[in-house]
């Protein structure tokens, strides 16, 4: 074997063992270790802050955010109006749990994603849901005025509209995404009848 060998291999046989010890002694090291155990505690005293925060809440509130709303991210992500034809309103009608759920007034649009109890399927309201029922909100003919067509009414029922069309655009959940264009309704369509009158009809 030559020197120069021998040196090579009398070095790489050194370097395992000498290598250990200068990891160990490493300034650079003893930095990395201290600075991810001061992001342990960090975290931890973080967490500890946040469950004591929530048990609080829960505790005091029956509530996780202090009786705070939780933000609806739906309405946080809405950007831009949308118009939509009447037969692509009724796809948001809370059948496809992965769509929104949408229900119209007069032609405005409002989502309401995040009342399923009562607009999702099952739902006590689910048949204002996928369409433009402004009839309905007004009569209160729930199976049989799921229209937009208003004829027939008076100017002053048709005004109730507006506390409905607030009620959503103002509500800290529900939000205005937009319009429906309807077909025109055929001017020999009949008017929807009155079911409180038949009701009170058939009564006396
Ligand atoms: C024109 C008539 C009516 C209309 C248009 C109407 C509409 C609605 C709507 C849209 C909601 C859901 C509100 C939300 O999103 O938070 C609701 C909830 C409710 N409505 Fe009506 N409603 C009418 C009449 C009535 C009547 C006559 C009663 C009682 C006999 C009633 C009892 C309720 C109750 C109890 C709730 C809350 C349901 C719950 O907490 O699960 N509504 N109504």
């Amino acid at each position: 074997m030559s020197h120069l060998q021998q040196r090579k291999t009398a070095s790489s046989q050194g370097a395992p063992q000498q290598e250990p010890t200068f990891q160990r002694n490493s300034p650079r090291k003893r930095t990395t270790t201290s600075s991810t155990s001061g992001v342990g505690t960090f975290l931890l005293t973080l967490g500890l802050i946040i469950v004591t925060g929530l048990a609080t809440s829960w505790i005091v509130t029956d509530s996780l955010t202090f009786g705070y709303p939780i933000p609806n991210w739906r309405k946080l992500l809405h950007r831009h109006e949308i118009t939509l034809t009447t037969a692509e309103l009724a796809q948001y009608d809370g059948t496809d749990p992965s769509k929104p759920i949408y229900l119209a007034i007069n032609g405005k649009v409002y989502d309401v994603s995040a009342g399923p109890q009562y607009y999702g399927k099952g739902g006590g309201y689910n048949f204002f849901s996928g369409k433009d029922a402004a009839r309905a909100y007004i009569t209160g003919c729930f199976q049989t005025h799921l229209t937009h067509d208003l004829r027939g009414l008076s100017e002053a029922q048709i005004k109730t509209l507006d506390q409905w069309t607030d009620f959503y655009a103002k509500h800290d959940q529900y939000f205005y995404v937009g319009k429906v264009i309807h077909d025109p309704i055929p001017e020999d369509a009949p008017i929807p009848e009155d079911c409180n009158a038949q009701t009170s009809e058939s009564a006396s």
